[in-house]
């Protein structure tokens, strides 16, 4: 949160290995990174971020070069993605392009020198051994990584005209989005009949095109929208933004798919949605043509167009060998006759389709045709997401889409194969599948007015007004990719450096420390935190939580009548990030490293960020509370689309350039807040200044935090006293909520990042507040002149009294926190931490069940345990005895 944006992404240095000494000097001037989980096999380059510690490196003077196992320094294509407020190097970029070998680990070297590079030749390589070329023409943008070369028009509707291999050979042309809608669903069978439906089909059309590259890694980024190619007419729309990235020497492209439904939900209901690509085939014979589609755990269909195995005459062994084996077959001299002859007679099969409609089950079958019946081919459950189309004699193209089967519905379609020119589509968004419905699930239950509304909210707890549930908001396809391999697309590749290097930087906050054992309590505490990560994991799975619109999500509340989570009722539905899942399941991960943990925080970033925040309208910025739909509460605040939550990965990643996007979104959001302190302060306390301004006049407050709101002025960036109190005589308003989105958080980085520099009182402030939230009535009164009146979280709270313990060496107020957090409320002391199995006719399906579980408890009761750990872990012993 603290100084980025895309204003700040530069390339900061470049040295090719000439110049650089290798140094085993394993001070921070050096730091490790290791791949998630496993080395991978097979990996087209990769992208990762690595913190420096305050005032230790400084723009212009740090070059950083790449050390793997043999000792050698190699290019290290860098840039820098957040600052320290002394304006050293906090947060560094770096690209590793393509190689046939990768490292198990590889260590980035920083060296600060007198040597000033010339910022404004940034991009240039010098006598770089990169084979990554990007020529930038008027009409069109050319990558060439080394071993493919591919080519991006700038006006129009093709996004990618060629893509072409080292030896020149063309594997496919005429790369293109593909929309489809309709008007309207009919509701019932009966009505399909209903002449009236109106479907129109959409192309692509390109508005911008825009590269950006360095020695390992290109990225060329097309946005525009769908404009209409046929059927009824329609306004352009849909919004796109199409991220290519490719890194030197690599024979993959990665691609970053995102959208904004900018329709309307009751007259634009998207029937399909994807990107298809022409795979040239003239002078390839049919029986050389070779279809793939990746099915379950590794498996793969191998068929060719014309097949010429299980014929009733046999054209020879090796024949049929070569076939299966996706090689040329040998002259058709060289086969039994009988089958030459008879060649005309076997069908070519040119249509194949792959439709995954649910997380439990694909369908497949082909046709010789359009005007010919389908014929099944034999199916299964989740398909990893892959097409190949080509020929044995001059290669082909695959196609692949990650997380295919838990975004359902997904599709793969290959066309016209026995032609001259076959197609592959990847369907983001299955046209087999019913229309997507962005209406709102109730008809707004003839709530008359704001007194209805409010009633309604105490049965169902969800925030309803007309109008406000329309679903302008995006989804996201992360990564698609065109790969041969379907782990790599799955579980792209990730570097990361070691969980104490982070720690030790301090760059992601000081409220965590790595997990603490040294006692039985502790372990107790530690196993609470596997068992929350482990039982959301199981959750996923029971409950498919997959979907389009919903994979990354969980749900708030459990019914425990109906063994189920609420998913039906109000504000009980979709957590949609309430009480900072997020920020528990990152810290999860910076503590343990660990591949899972990382996988799951990632889902659920890029989903909160892309489908509960509103990107485009009056609510940009803004996030939507917790309901039956993602988008449904009338409730549109910035706790959720809160950059906190999205800040952790998108340093990690190296700054992923959707993530930096929704951050800079993010930016404006004070313009459209009234300002209240706790819940919309921390959400947006971006940019220097404004921190600076929005600090000092907190500070000024005569009751600080305690004053509950400020009135801010978006102009002058400033924060003074509320309207109900204008001469600052001290208001007492403290809600519950402040604190549990991210307030405590943003607070311990801001208070670091000014470190002296920090306004003179706001971190008096800040501990009074963490003091006196659970101190006893009569203490508020005596320092405010009021009490705080009932409040709950206490538990969730204990880590703010756990903070000013620390910092004031108060060893008695350690005491009071870990008795907050062990009996204040919350999730019980003697709460069971095991899972329950329900079967039988009770449910649907075996379950396992936590029936005292809740989201919100579990969020804030694991940032408490990481953060008392952290502060005043050698008490708890103490306290715990
Ligand atoms: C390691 O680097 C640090 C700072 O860059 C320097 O002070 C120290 O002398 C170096 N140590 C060795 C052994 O090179
Ligand atoms: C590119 O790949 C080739 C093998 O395909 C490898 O020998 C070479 O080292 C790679 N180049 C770079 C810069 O990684
Ligand atoms: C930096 O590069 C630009 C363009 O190559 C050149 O005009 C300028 O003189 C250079 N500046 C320095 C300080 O070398
Ligand atoms: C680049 O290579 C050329 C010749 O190979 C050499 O003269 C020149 O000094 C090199 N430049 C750098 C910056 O290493
Ligand atoms: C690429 O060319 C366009 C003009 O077509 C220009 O505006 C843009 O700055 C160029 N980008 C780079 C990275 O050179
Ligand atoms: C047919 O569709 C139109 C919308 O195109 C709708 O207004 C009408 O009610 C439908 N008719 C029936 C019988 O469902
Ligand atoms: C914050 O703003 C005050 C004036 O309002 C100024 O004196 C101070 O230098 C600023 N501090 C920082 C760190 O920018
Ligand atoms: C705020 O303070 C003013 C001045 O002391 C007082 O008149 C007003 O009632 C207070 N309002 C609240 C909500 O505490
Ligand atoms: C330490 O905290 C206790 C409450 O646990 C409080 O009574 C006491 O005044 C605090 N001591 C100091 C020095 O602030
Ligand atoms: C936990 O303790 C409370 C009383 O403090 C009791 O009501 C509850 O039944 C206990 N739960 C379990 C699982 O032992």
């Amino acid at each position: 949160m603290l100084g980025f944006g895309a204003g700040f992404v530069a390339i900061v240095a470049f040295l090719g290995h000439s110049t650089f000494a290798a140094s085993n000097n394993k001070t921070s001037s050096s730091a490790a990174v290791h791949w998630l989980g496993e080395t991978p096999a097979f990996a087209s380059g990769v992208t990762f971020g690595v913190p420096w510690p305050k005032g230790k490196f400084w723009p212009g003077e740090t070059r950083f070069g790449v050390v793997g196992n043999t000792g050698h320094i190699e290019d290290l294509q860098s840039w820098t993605t957040g600052y320290w407020a002394d304006g050293s190097l906090k947060w560094t970029g770096h690209a590793i392009g393509s190689s046939e070998v990768f490292y198990d680990k590889y260590t980035i070297v920083a060296s600060s020198s007198a040597y000033t590079r010339n910022s404004s030749s940034s991009t240039s390589t010098g006598n770089s051994t990169s084979s990554l070329i990007v020529t930038n023409g008027s009409s069109e943008t050319t990558v060439n990584t080394g071993k493919l070369s591919i080519t991006f028009p700038k006006e129009g509707s093709i996004i990618v005209s060629t893509i072409k291999t080292e030896e020149g050979k063309t594997v496919a042309e005429n790369g293109r989005l593909i929309l489809q809608s309709q008007n309207w669903v009919p509701d019932t069978p009966e009505n399909r009949g209903n002449a009236s439906i109106q479907y129109s089909n959409f192309g692509s059309s390109i508005n911008e095109v825009t590269v950006d590259h360095g020695s390992a890694r290109a990225l060329v980024t097309i946005r525009g929208q769908h404009k209409s190619t046929g059927g009824t007419d329609h306004d352009p729309w849909l919004h796109f933004v199409l991220r290519f990235y490719l890194y030197a020497n690599s024979s993959s492209i990665r691609l970053l798919h995102s959208i904004v439904f900018d329709g309307e939900a009751d007259k634009d209901f998207i029937t399909g949605l994807g990107i298809r690509f022409d795979v040239p085939l003239k002078g390839e014979e049919q029986y050389n043509r070779h279809v793939r589609f990746a099915g379950v755990d590794g498996g793969i269909l191998n068929e060719a167009v014309q097949g010429i195995t299980g014929l009733r005459r046999d054209p020879g062994e090796n024949v049929r060998t070569a076939q299966v084996e996706g090689r040329e077959l040998p002259d058709t001299e060289t086969w039994d006759a009988r089958v030459t002859t008879r060649l005309k007679w076997i069908p070519t099969w040119g249509d194949y389709s792959l439709a995954q409609l649910t997380s439990d089950g694909f369908s497949l079958k082909k046709r010789t045709k359009a005007g010919q019946s389908w014929v099944k081919i034999p199916s299964g459950s989740r398909a990893e997401g892959l097409a190949y189309l080509g020929g044995a004699t001059q290669g082909g193209l695959a196609v692949g889409l990650r997380d295919f089967w838990k975004r359902y519905p997904s599709g793969l379609d290959i066309s016209n194969a026995a032609s001259d020119t076959g197609e592959i589509t990847l369907w983001l968004y299955s046209p087999a599948a019913e229309p997507l419905d962005l209406r709102p699930y109730h008809d707004g239950l003839k709530e008359d007015g704001y007194e209805d509304q409010l009633d309604a909210l105490e049965i169902t707890y969800e925030d309803y007004e007309p109008g406000f549930n329309t679903p302008t908001e995006s989804h996201e396809q992360a990564n698609d990719e065109l790969s041969g391999l379907t782990s790599y697309i799955n579980s792209p590749p990730v570097l990361v450096p070691e969980p104490d290097y982070i720690h030790q930087t301090k760059a992601l906050g000081e409220y965590w420390e790595l997990p603490v054992t040294d006692n039985d309590a502790s372990k107790a505490l530690e196993s609470h935190l596997d068992f929350i990560l482990e039982f959301y994991k199981s959750q996923i799975e029971q409950r498919r939580w997959y979907g389009f619109l919903e994979y990354g999500d969980f749900m708030h509340t459990y019914d425990t009548d109906r063994h189920t989570w609420r998913y039906d009722i109000g504000g009980y539905a979709w957590d949609n990030s309430e009480l900072s899942p997020d920020l528990f399941f990152w810290l999860y991960f910076l503590r343990t490293g660990r591949e899972d943990a990382y996988r799951f925080a990632e889902a659920l970033t890029r989903h909160t960020g892309e489908v509960d925040v509103y990107h485009i309208g009056d609510w940009k910025g803004l996030g939507t509370r917790h309901g039956v739909q993602h988008w449904a509460d009338s409730a549109k605040q910035a706790r959720i689309s809160q950059p906190q939550y999205r800040k952790y990965f998108f340093y990690l990643s190296g700054g992923d350039e959707r993530i930096g996007e929704l951050l800079e979104e993010l930016l404006d959001t004070d313009k459209t807040l009234a300002h209240r302190m706790g819940t919309s302060w921390a959400a947006m306390a971006g940019g220097k200044t404004k921190l600076n301004n929005t600090v000092t006049g907190i500070a000024k407050l005569t009751n600080g935090f305690v004053t509950g709101s400020g009135l801010y002025n978006p102009e002058t960036w400033t924060l003074g006293p509320p309207p109900t109190d204008p001469e600052n005589h001290g208001n007492v308003s403290v809600s519950h909520l402040s604190a549990v989105f991210g307030l405590p958080e943003v607070v311990s980085e801001v208070i670091s990042y000014f470190g002296n520099d920090l306004p003179d009182g706001f971190k008096d402030a800040w501990l009074d507040y963490c003091y006196y939230y659970r101190a006893s009535a009569a203490e508020q009164i005596a320092r405010y002149g009021a009490s705080f009146g009932k409040q709950s979280l206490y538990q969730a709270h204990s880590r703010l009294a756990a903070y000013a313990a620390y910092e004031t060496s108060n060893s008695s107020l350690t005491l009071r926190a870990w008795k907050d957090f062990y009996t204040g409320d919350g999730i019980a002391q003697n709460a069971s931490w095991s899972t329950t199995l329900i079967n039988g006719s009770a449910v649907l399906t075996a379950i396992d069940e936590v029936e005292w579980l809740a989201t919100n408890d579990i969020s804030q009761y694991g940032l408490a345990v990481i953060q008392n750990l952290a502060y005043i872990s050698s008490a708890l012993e103490e306290y715990a005895v």
